[in-house]
């Protein structure tokens, strides 16, 4: 039987994750198919029923639509709970499973390009504190990163995202990010400042420290105004792009049985489609 499996979001149309999946269905010689499926949040509901009835092996959620299905899931895994988000539905023993895989990709492409840098990474810089933020907070958590500074534009996000991690996280201003920088081994970028079309993510980089790492998880452009800097100044570049393709990993493993590998013809396939701005 071909399995079919979904990315529902509003819009969905913009999702690169069919790319992705498709690269693997036909490395591995699978018959199956992996469709945008556009779900308003209203509708999602109706597609939560539609997935009971086994149309689909699973698929993925995107915005707006990642909260919305948390309370209609039979189980939940912690991280997803933890995230108060899924990201990769799956049927098991007829019950809707999700979990949310953001963390996963964060943590796996940081591992491929920077091999050890937990070990290095005694302070690290978030900036925002939206879902994204969430996900990354919990995977540094995870891998022991003691101290984790928060900045967000809206201060009131970031104390309430701090405050869900206590030990680890502190809550400073947008306005320290200047003397914020020269104290920490890594920095990743969680806001959709300096993507294509969104206002440039301007903070001062002159503090930085060489081999500090700069992480940027917006991928549109490839290498951000951001990544740039950090380059010029010494830092270590990590793109956004790697954590788009690894967190595709778990899910592809759950649907067809056979775990994918994030490999350069793929990353070249997907750069293929990133426009050059
Ligand atoms: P996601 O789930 O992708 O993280 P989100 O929850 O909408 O998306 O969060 C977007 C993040 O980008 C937030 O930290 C947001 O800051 P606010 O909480 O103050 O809204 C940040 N962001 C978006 N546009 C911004 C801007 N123009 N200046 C500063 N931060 C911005």
């Amino acid at each position: 039987m071909t399995k079919r499996c979904f990315i529902i979001g509003h819009p969905v149309g913009h999702s690169r994750s069919p790319l992705i999946h498709g690269h693997w269905l036909a490395e591995h010689g699978l018959a199956g198919s992996y469709e945008r499926v556009e779900v308003p949040p209203a509708e999602v509901p109706g597609f939560i029923a539609r997935l009971r009835t086994g149309e689909f092996a699973g698929g993925n959620v995107t915005v707006p639509n990642k909260e919305t299905v948390l309370p209609l899931l039979d189980k939940v895994s912690r991280t997803a709970r933890m995230m108060g988000a899924a990201n990769t539905l799956w049927m098991e023993d007829g019950r809707l499973h999700g979990d949310n895989t953001d963390a996963y990709g964060f943590l796996a492409h940081l591992d491929a390009c920077v091999p050890g840098w937990a070990g290095r990474s005694g302070t690290a810089l978030i900036l925002g504190a939206g879902g994204a933020a969430r996900a990354v907070i919990h995977g540094l958590t995870e891998r022991g990163v003691r101290r984790i500074l928060l900045v967000n534009r809206s201060p009131e996000r970031a104390l309430e995202l701090a405050a869900a991690f206590p030990k680890a996280v502190e809550a400073r201003r947008w306005q320290d990010i200047a003397v914020l920088v020269g104290e920490s081994d890594l920095i990743v970028n969680t806001t959709s400042l300096g993507m294509h079309g969104q206002p440039p993510l301007e903070i001062d980089l002159s503090g930085l420290r060489s081999g500090t790492i700069v992480d940027d998880i917006v991928y549109v452009p490839l290498e951000t105004p951001l990544l740039a800097e950090a380059r010029r100044r010494g830092g270590i570049q990590v793109d956004g792009l790697g954590m788009l393709l690894h967190q595709a990993v778990p899910g592809f493993e759950r649907w067809f049985g056979v775990r994918p590998q994030v490999t350069a013809a793929l990353r070249a396939k997907l750069e293929a489609d990133i426009p050059a701005v």
